[in-house]
């Protein structure tokens, strides 16, 4: 089973990727190559994760060729500087072992940052063929329409917190109006979803568990794709599944009525997200 596609006039990019914040070492290239054998072809990582040397390991051992998989990396905030930029991309894709990522992401804005210089070092990294796409993970509305509106980089993707509790609408419709891949981290909460009441009975009344209907609800939303990490071959199958699970108008109006302010993910150098 492999995922549907999104595509879009800048990106062609699987619904659905394995997540791998947390994932180390062996248990990372492990987890990496045993989700590939059951049809995942969207990776992700981050410099920030420690586990591209693993993650490139788990692809290399695939038996898949490079060119299958959709394979993102992302830049730190503190790393934001041209300079600094380049040398961590290269740097990633060195410990990747590759020529190229599919999609390099600025990880977070920096408070203060010069926007149209860390865009500029982007668009490079899409010109010098390091990365086949580019884009930018948690930024805010206010900040997404100032990138776009510079037309320095070909932003191409936007990586943000979402799942049944946290929707940002305004995000959401940037990305429509942009042609943006809009990709949800945490997209089942952090399986908080298995707790929940509601969840529970639509997942009973579809055979499935509510962290497949938490997904299956993103893959009814336009131009999302998901990212739920699971170590666990019996987790990525099911998470892999859900994206051929479709709920009824009932469900979603369900899943509609739960709380849609709660973030999961808020570190102290987090952005002002209503910016
Ligand atoms: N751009 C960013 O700033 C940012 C921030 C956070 C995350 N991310 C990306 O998004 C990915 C996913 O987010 P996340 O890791 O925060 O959370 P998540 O995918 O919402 O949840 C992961 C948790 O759910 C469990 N799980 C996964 N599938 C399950 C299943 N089918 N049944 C029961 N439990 C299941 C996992 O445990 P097991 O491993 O034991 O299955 C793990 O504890 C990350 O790995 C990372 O790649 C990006």
């Amino acid at each position: 089973m492999t995922a549907p596609i999104l595509e879009t006039p800048k990106l062609r990019i699987p619904r659905i990727g394995l997540g791998t914040w947390q994932l180390r070492g062996a248990e990372a290239t492990a987890a990496v190559a045993g989700a590939i054998s059951l049809g995942y072809r969207h990776i992700d990582t981050a410099s920030m994760y420690g586990n591209e040397e693993a993650v490139g390991a788990g692809i290399a051992g695939s038996g898949v060729k490079r060119e299958d998989i959709f394979l993102t990396t992302k830049v730190w905030w503190t790393e934001l500087a041209p300079d600094a930029l380049r040398a961590s991309a290269e740097a990633s894709l060195k410990r990747l072992a590759t020529p190229y990522a599919d999609l390099i992401l600025i990880h977070w804005p920096a408070k203060g940052m010069d926007l149209s210089a860390a865009l500029t070092a982007l668009a490079q990294l899409k010109s010098d063929g390091l990365a086949r796409a580019v884009g930018v993970s948690n930024f805010p509305p206010g900040l997404l329409k100032q990138a776009l509106d510079l037309s320095i980089a070909p932003i191409a993707a936007l990586q943000v917190e979402c799942h049944v509790y946290l929707w940002q609408e305004k995000l959401a419709a940037l990305c429509r109006a942009n042609d943006l891949a809009m990709t949800a981290y945490s997209p089942i909460a952090k399986a908080q979803v298995n707790d929940d009441p509601v969840m529970q009975a639509i997942a009973r009344r579809h055979g499935a568990t509510p962290v497949q209907v938490a997904i299956a609800w993103l893959m009814a939303q336009q131009n999302l794709v998901a990212i739920p990490k699971s170590g666990r071959a019996e987790g990525q199958k099911d998470n892999l599944a859900a994206a051929s699970m479709a709920l009824t108008a009932g469900d979603l109006a369900e899943i509609a009525a739960l709380p849609k302010d709660r973030r999961l993910v808020n570190p102290d150098f987090a952005p002002d997200w209503a910016a």
